[in-house]
């Protein structure tokens, strides 16, 4: 495992997308909306950063199978509790890879009616991309390589790692 973003690095991006999420907003809540699970470590720091009103939810949705790869497959698997409509949404994302996930939710959300929807994502891997997702907020864009901690997993581990790694093959001996 090699480290390709520190705990560090990572806090001190999150501290300036939260300031220029506060200047950019209108006054008001912004409703932050974390897909699952991966999300959850970036929205709670992204929130932390930002001294606005702000509301959060959670939407599950799932394209990947347990592995590296996509599965191709996308399904809603927990919606929100709240209704959108007419709010000012962000919706909080860990990585854009191919962009399946997000072109699909951003279609399911825009027919709820918000009054805004953008997009924050923590890490874009542009190189990788099938679907067009325009992202608002990009925290650090990032070489094709499998990446793990602060919320992203292989096979569900390493979630709870602070620094970002990349996850590399074992060498065939
Ligand atoms: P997309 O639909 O291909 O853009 O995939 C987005 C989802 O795939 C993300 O929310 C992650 O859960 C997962 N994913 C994509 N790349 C990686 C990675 O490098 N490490 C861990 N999960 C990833
Ligand atoms: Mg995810």
């Amino acid at each position: 495992m090699r480290v390709l973003l520190t705990a560090e690095q990572i806090q001190a991006r999150i501290r300036e997308l939260g300031a220029q999420i506060d200047q950019d907003y209108p006054d008001g809540p912004v409703y932050l909306i974390a897909i699952l699970k991966g999300a959850c470590f970036f929205l709670a720091d992204l929130a932390r950063a930002m001294t606005r009103s702000v509301r959060i939810d959670f939407i599950g949705i799932s394209s990947y199978g347990k592995g590296k790869t996509s599965s191709g497959e996308v399904k809603l698997t927990k919606d929100l509790d709240t209704s959108i409509e007419g709010a000012d949404v962000l919706v909080v994302e860990d990585i854009v890879d191919s962009g399946v996930t997000l072109n699909y939710l951003m279609h399911v959300l825009r027919q709820r009616r918000p009054h805004s929807l953008r997009i924050a994502a923590l890490l874009d891997k542009p190189s990788r991309r099938q679907r067009q997702v325009d992202v608002a907020y990009v925290g650090f864009q990032i070489p094709d390589e499998f990446v793990i901690g602060y919320g992203l997993d292989y096979a569900e581990n390493y979630r709870n790692l602070s620094d970002i790694c990349v996850l590399e093959e074992p060498k065939a001996s």
